[in-house]
């Protein structure tokens, strides 16, 4: 398995997988746009040409916003999720982000722990966030080190 950036012709695979995954994902049009701006890398977990997860960011000056993660319900628990996060995480020093955050739906146990495991801690609720169906987002946040030799 390798974990690259989307190309072109992974849009409709990410596409199909996140109508699969999420009630209000984004549809092909929105993730070939957020593909082609430099600011809003997607991350596609690739093996033998075929699509097993993805994640994607937008980062805006120094701060990183994780829009969403997802692998295919036959292959997960198998670290692919983990192995996209540190991915993820390792490109958001590179651009050296202070940090990145995201929201995840209160009852998602498997997606709080993995975050939580990967070093994205608690730091507040959004009442009632999501629909389909209504419920509270669980805000987490994982901060980078200042580069050595950064200004204050
Ligand atoms: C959340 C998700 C991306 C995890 O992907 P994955 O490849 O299965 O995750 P990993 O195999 O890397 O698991 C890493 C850790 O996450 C936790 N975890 C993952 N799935 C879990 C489950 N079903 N129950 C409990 N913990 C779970 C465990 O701590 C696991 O570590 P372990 O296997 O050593 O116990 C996947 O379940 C998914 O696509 N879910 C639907 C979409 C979603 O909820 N996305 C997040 C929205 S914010």
């Amino acid at each position: 398995m390798e974990i690259r950036k989307a190309l072109p012709e992974d849009i409709p695979a990410v596409a199909a997988l996140e109508a699969e995954t999420f009630s209000l994902g984004a549809d092909a049009s929105a993730l070939e746009r957020m593909r082609s701006d430099p600011g809003c890398p997607i991350l596609c977990a690739v093996e033998d040409g075929t699509l097993l997860g993805y994640v994607y960011f937008r980062s805006v000056l120094d701060e990183g916003y994780v829009g969403d993660l997802a692998v295919r319900a036959d292959r997960r628990r198998r670290g692919i999720g983990r192995a996209l996060i540190a991915a993820m995480c390792a490109e958001a020093e590179r651009r050296e982000l202070a940090f990145l955050t995201l929201e995840v739906r209160e009852s998602n146990s498997a997606a709080r722990r993995l975050y939580e495991s990967s070093g994205f801690l608690p730091v507040g609720v959004r009442k009632n966030y999501y629909e389909k169906p209504r419920e509270n987002a669980v805000l987490m946040t994982k901060t980078f080190p200042r580069p050595s030799g950064g200004e204050e």
